[in-house]
């Protein structure tokens, strides 16, 4: 069976392919993606109109691309998946739409997909996916959760951010160290030259002994020492001030994820969403749960980010269990808010 994908929850299109038999292992055939970060970088963060508009212009290329890839016609595709949520309203109607419209058109199912759900399962893209059970630590631009993951549509939120993501934590960090959209991988770099040490900054709810998060404390505090250095700030200062905020957050993520580890009993962790493309979190996450016998599993670097490969995937996943959200009447609706834990 063949599942198209689309992914237009943010500010990336991606249009992905991805074949499975029976029960057998699915398997990426093509993908196409297209980021928006230049187009948005002008404007300090992500312009919702804008990203809509630009959807518009590249989905129907990268679907070409797809099946050009893949050596296929859209008359041998099976299913037809697409990001209903959460993410920007307008963006998610033009994935939505387009994949609605071409499964209507093709006589079809539609599988509406959770964005965070592509997420969780995308390490099941990689050649060594996870088993059932595990916990999941979900951090990206807008979300960080954690959650015991039992089954595909299993998951219990075992806790999350009071107020900023990781993602965002780190942007607005970046943001006031002068670094462009999205400040994440550009903070990580600059971390590189920079000592860990050389700031205090504050690690709110480290000792809640609860698996929940708060940031928004953390940037305040970065605004505080830039203020404080001034004009007079130096190129390894703004490293330092890097360096510290990046072990800042990294150290909350690693705490929880082994708090919500011991809570739950399992011995299995997999690492999903934006920031967990960042190579400190990965060092020091491998490097504890090593000591405690847990197996850490990561998505791709390339599939941490937004993609159609990880929507298609979760697709094909609840297909094979008959759990998939299918739809043929054309009718379709998006949902820019929506839990992960509410859903069947
Ligand atoms: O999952 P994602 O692509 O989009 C959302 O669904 O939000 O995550 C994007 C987030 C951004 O905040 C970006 O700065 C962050 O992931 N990110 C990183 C790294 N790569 C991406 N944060 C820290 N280190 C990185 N290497
Ligand atoms: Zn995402």
């Amino acid at each position: 069976m063949k599942v198209l994908g689309f992914e237009s929850s943010c500010d990336e299109t991606g249009v992905a392919l991805v074949e499975f038999e029976g029960q057998g292992a699915p398997r990426l055939l093509a993908e196409a993606l297209h980021s928006q970060i230049v187009m948005h970088q002008a404007y300090g963060g992500v312009v919702p109109e804008l990203a809509s508009r630009d959807h518009i212009r590249r989905v129907l290329p990268l679907t070409r691309e797809v099946m050009k890839q893949a050596g296929c016609s859209l008359a041998e595709v099976d299913v037809i998946a697409y990001t209903q949520g959460p993410g920007l309203a307008g963006a998610l109607l033009v994935g939505a739409g387009v994949a609605v419209s071409l499964a209507a058109a093709l006589g079809k199912p539609a599988v509406a997909v959770h964005h965070l759900e592509g997420h969780l399962l995308s390490p099941f893209l990689s050649e060594d996916p996870p088993e059932f059970p595990f916990v999941a630590l979900l951090v990206s631009g807008g979300h960080t959760q954690l959650m015991r993951v039992d089954e595909v549509g299993s998951y219990e939120l075992l806790g999350e951010t009071i107020d900023d993501a990781a993602g965002e934590a780190f942007d607005k960090s970046a943001k006031l160290l002068g670094l462009p959209y999205p400040g994440g991988p550009h903070l990580a770099k600059l971390a590189e030259a920079g000592n860990a040490e050389a700031f205090a900054l504050p690690r709110p709810l480290l000792h809640s002994g609860k698996p929940d998060f708060s940031f928004a404390g953390l940037k305040t505090a970065v605004l505080t020492q830039r203020n404080k250095l001034g004009e007079a700030m130096t190129e390894q200062q703004r490293a330092d001030l890097a360096a510290s905020t990046q072990a800042a957050i990294v150290e909350v993520l690693l705490k929880k994820a082994l708090l919500a580890l011991k809570e739950t009993g399992l011995k299995r962790l997999v690492v999903a969403g934006g920031v967990g493309a960042n190579k400190a979190l990965r060092e020091q996450l491998d490097k504890a749960c090593a000591k405690r016998g847990v197996r850490v599993h990561y998505p791709e670097l390339r599939l941490c980010t937004d993609n159609g490969a990880m929507i298609a995937m979760a697709a094909a996943l609840r297909l094979q269990r008959g759990t998939a959200a299918c739809s043929g009447s054309g009718a379709f609706e998006v949902r820019p808010r929506w839990s992960l834990d509410r859903i069947s």
